[in-house]
């Protein structure tokens, strides 16, 4: 089936301080956003791969023709980068995965049971069980302690079928609606969306620290 991928690379990357986004920091000499593209290019159902960049970097990026790649200017929030991303492309496709850039990490394997499960089910994600107990804060103290039973950490890539998606940003703009993740604004619209299971090695590249760790575990894999 003919996918469409979505970047959203937009951010500042405030928490990562520094000048550069975290999304262009080196890993083994290459930025973090090529690494993820690369690895969805290797993937011949992937039509096109769109990222979505700040206006700024724009024009410096767009110099990097590479086939199947777009790149188009993010809009205010991850939300209006993808939906730009999402409405730019002009191809044929049956699903769409939406990934972040700074998980260079993630499985063929991973990638391969979220679109087998959102062409079945309309939206899937990765999701890892969550191993430290969480709670919720008020004013510097603890409140709640929430069931970690219930809870999974949602990861990328998140797969949709096309017009599925369609209708959830189209809910979200008309209700003026955010979301740190598209699987779950579906889910507030009522899509049932599936959930595969995670994989601690697709962690988010976030701190100054991830990226060491993330040069450890590139190391380890280009020796495999
Ligand atoms: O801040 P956070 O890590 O949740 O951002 C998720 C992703 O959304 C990042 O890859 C960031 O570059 C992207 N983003 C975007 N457009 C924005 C804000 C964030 O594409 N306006």
């Amino acid at each position: 089936m003919p996918i469409l991928v979505i970047i959203p690379a937009a951010g500042t990357g405030s928490r990562f301080g520094g000048d550069i986004p975290k999304q262009f920091q080196a890993l083994a000499g290459k930025p973090l956003l090529q690494h993820v593209v690369e690895r969805f290019l290797f993937h011949q159902d992937v039509v096109r791969v769109v990222v979505a960049v700040s206006e700024q970097l724009l024009p410096a990026v767009s110099q990097t023709a590479l086939d199947r790649v777009q790149f188009v200017s993010g809009g205010a929030t991850r939300l209006q980068s993808v939906t730009r991303a999402f409405r730019e492309a002009q191809d044929e496709f049956d699903l769409v995965a939406i990934h972040d850039a700074v998980r260079p990490f993630f499985a063929d394997a991973t990638f391969r049971a979220v679109a087998d499960a959102a062409a079945e089910s309309g939206a899937a994600l990765p999701g890892l069980k969550v191993a430290d107990t969480i709670h919720t804060v008020r004013d510097g103290f603890l409140d709640l302690t929430l069931d970690r039973t219930t809870l999974i950490a949602a990861q990328t890539p998140q797969c949709f079928r096309r017009e599925v998606l369609d209708d959830v940003l189209r809910k979200a703009e008309d209700g003026g609606d955010d979301a740190t993740d598209e699987a779950g604004l579906a889910a507030r619209y009522g899509v049932k969306v599936k959930i595969v299971p995670g994989d601690t090695i697709n962690f988010k590249i976030t701190r100054p620290d991830d990226l060491a760790l993330a040069e450890t575990i590139y190391a380890r894999w280009s020796e495999a």
